[in-house]
This record gives structure tokens, C-alpha cells and sequence, in this order.
């Protein structure tokens, strides 16, 4: 083998070994996981859950045994078509609920789940009892399935994005809780106040823009990544980058930054 042959094997698998090797060191933050909580059981919660027929669609695969010994072989999930609900706890506040049982569009595009009205008082956006038990029951839901991964928490960087393509998905994605012109007033807004409303994206309402990070990559990792604790949600698995980055590009345009 000469020496041309050589360098041209030997410098992609140097490189491809360097990768791994700082992939061991380092790896992403996505994969550096805190333990999961163990799973409470709250019988009188999940009871309010169990009445609500969520089981009809629904599964908790990390509470199958204690739902199954409670309320029978149903409660656990019939034809789970819906996503296991192992882990949403952690990933939706009581807001983000309370909107979503209202109207499952305007927070989650093109939405299967029917509307759950009757966790609601008649006719008003106001969750009645069994409704504020059955989100309350959802917020205990804190341990992790293999299906249901948490959150990344990294800061990321935005590939570029294109601003037209991102105010078209704006209004699907986005919409129904910071309003179709990014003003904050989308129809789920009602329902979210917790810690903070929607903020209104076009008057500039950005509070997070640490200094020394381009604002467009500030707003495309709260895309990614949602805001823990809020009804902002992470968009890391249901939009691709390079959708995360065309709608960081609109709002980055939109909010003037
Ligand atoms: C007729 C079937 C059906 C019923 C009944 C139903 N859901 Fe759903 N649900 C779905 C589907 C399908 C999804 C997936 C996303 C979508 O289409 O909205 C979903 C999504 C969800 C999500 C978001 C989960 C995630 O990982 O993104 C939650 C939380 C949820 N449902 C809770 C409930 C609760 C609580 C009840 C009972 C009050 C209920 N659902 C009743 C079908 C259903
Ligand atoms: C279910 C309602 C909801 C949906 C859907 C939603 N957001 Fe948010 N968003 C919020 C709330 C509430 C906050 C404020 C979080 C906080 O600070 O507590 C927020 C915060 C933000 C911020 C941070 C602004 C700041 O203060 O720096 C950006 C950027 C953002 N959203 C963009 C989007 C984009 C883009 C989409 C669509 C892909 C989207 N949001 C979908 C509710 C939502």
C-alpha cells in the first residue's frame, strides 16, 4: 500500500475514531439522565382517571399492575392507540392540560384525542372536580417508560431556517396558545397562566435571551427544549430541526430580534 492510499483510509477512520472517543468523554446531554422518581399511586386520583375512560385510548405502562389491581384488567389499557402516558408529569403542567381536555387542536395540531368536556363545569372553561383529580393524577405520572423520553435540556444551536416556511407552521403549531399574529391571545390562552401566559412573541415579550447566545438560537432552544414547569412544551420530537429552525426564524423576525 502506498503512502497516498494510506492517508486517504487512514484519515476518515481517525477521524470517525476521534468522534467516538469524544462521544464516550462527552456524550450529549440528552443521554445523561437524572433516575427516574418511582411512580406514586394515588387510588382516589386514578379512580377519577379510570371513570374518565381515558383507558379506552390510554395506557400507563409504569402503573399497569396498580391500575389493573384496583379497577381490573381494563383500567389498564384496552387498544392503546393513544401514546402511553408514562412520564407526561414531567413534561405538561396542569395549564397545558386543562387546555388540552378543552380542545386537543389548539395545543397539539391536528389533535385525534376527542375534546373531554365532561371534566369541565357545563358549558364553561373551568375544570369541574373529576377534572382537576384527573390532571392532578397526570402530574403524579413522573416516572419514565422506555417509550416516553424525556426532554433534552442542552443548549442548541439553529441551522438556518426559513422565516416564510416558519410563520406557515407558526400558525399551525403555535397558534392556538400565542395567537395566530404571535400577539399571545390563541383560544388555549384562557386556560394558561401558570407561571406566566403565552407571551406575545410580535410586541418582543422575550425573557429568554441569556446574554452572550444569539437570541435565534435562545428561541430555537426553547422550541427544542419547551420551558420546564410551564405549559410550553418541548417540540424536540414532534418537529424536525430543520422545522424547529424555520419556526426560530419567523419568531426571531416577528419579535425583532
Ligand atoms: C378516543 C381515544 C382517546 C381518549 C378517550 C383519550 N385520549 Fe388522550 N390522546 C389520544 C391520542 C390519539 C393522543 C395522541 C395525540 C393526539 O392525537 O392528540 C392523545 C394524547 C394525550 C396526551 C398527550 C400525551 C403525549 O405524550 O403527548 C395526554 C396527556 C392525554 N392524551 C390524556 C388523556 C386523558 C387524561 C384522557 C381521559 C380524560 C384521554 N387522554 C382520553 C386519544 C385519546
Ligand atoms: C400550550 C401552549 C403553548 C404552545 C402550543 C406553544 N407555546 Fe410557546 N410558550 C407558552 C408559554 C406559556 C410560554 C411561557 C413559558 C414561561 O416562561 O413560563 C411560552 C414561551 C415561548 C417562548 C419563549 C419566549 C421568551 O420569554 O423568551 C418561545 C420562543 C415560544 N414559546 C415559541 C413557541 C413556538 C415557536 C411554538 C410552536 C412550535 C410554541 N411556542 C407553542 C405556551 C405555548
Amino acid at each position: 500500500m502506498d503512502g497516498e492510499k494510506i492517508a486517504i483510509i487512514g484519515v476518515p477512520a481517525l477521524a470517525v475514531l476521534f468522534l467516538v472517543i469524544g462521544f464516550i468523554a462527552n456524550p450529549p446531554a440528552e443521554t445523561q439522565l437524572e433516575p427516574a422518581p418511582p411512580q406514586d399511586f394515588d387510588k382516589e386520583l386514578a379512580a377519577a382517571y379510570v371513570q374518565a375512560g381515558c383507558w379506552q385510548c390510554h395506557a400507563v405502562s409504569t402503573l399497569q399492575t396498580e391500575l389493573t389491581e384496583a379497577f381490573g384488567e381494563q383500567a389498564a389499557g384496552v387498544r392503546p392507540m393513544g401514546p402511553d402516558l408514562a412520564g407526561v408529569g414531567a413534561r405538561f403542567n396542569a395549564d397545558w392540560h386543562a387546555a388540552h381536555f378543552w380542545k386537543p387542536d389548539d395545543v397539539f395540531a391536528g389533535s385525534q384525542m376527542p375534546a373531554q368536556r365532561q371534566l369541565f363545569e357545563p358549558g364553561q372553561p373551568k375544570l369541574n372536580e373529576q377534572g382537576r383529580k384527573v390532571v392532578e393524577f397526570l402530574r403524579t405520572l413522573k416516572s419514565r417508560s422506555d417509550l416516553n423520553k424525556p426532554w433534552p435540556t442542552a443548549r442548541v444551536v439553529a441551522p438556518a431556517g426559513d422565516a416564510e416556511r416558519g410563520r406557515l407552521l407558526f400558525q399551525r403549531e403555535c397558534a392556538g396558545c400565542h395567537g395566530a399574529d404571535a400577539g399571545g391571545e390563541g383560544p388555549a390562552s384562557k386556560f394558561i397562566s401558570t407561571p406566566r401566559k403565552p407571551p406575545a412573541l410580535a410586541k418582543g415579550e422575550f425573557v429568554y435571551l441569556p446574554a452572550g447566545e444569539r437570541p435565534i438560537d435562545s428561541i430555537y432552544t426553547v422550541i427544542t427544549n419547551g420551558v420546564p414547569g410551564s405549559a410550553m412544551p418541548s417540540f424536540a420530537s414532534r418537529l424536525s430541526e430543520q422545522q424547529r429552525a424555520d419556526l426560530a426564524a419567523w419568531v426571531a423576525k416577528v419579535g425583532g430580534k
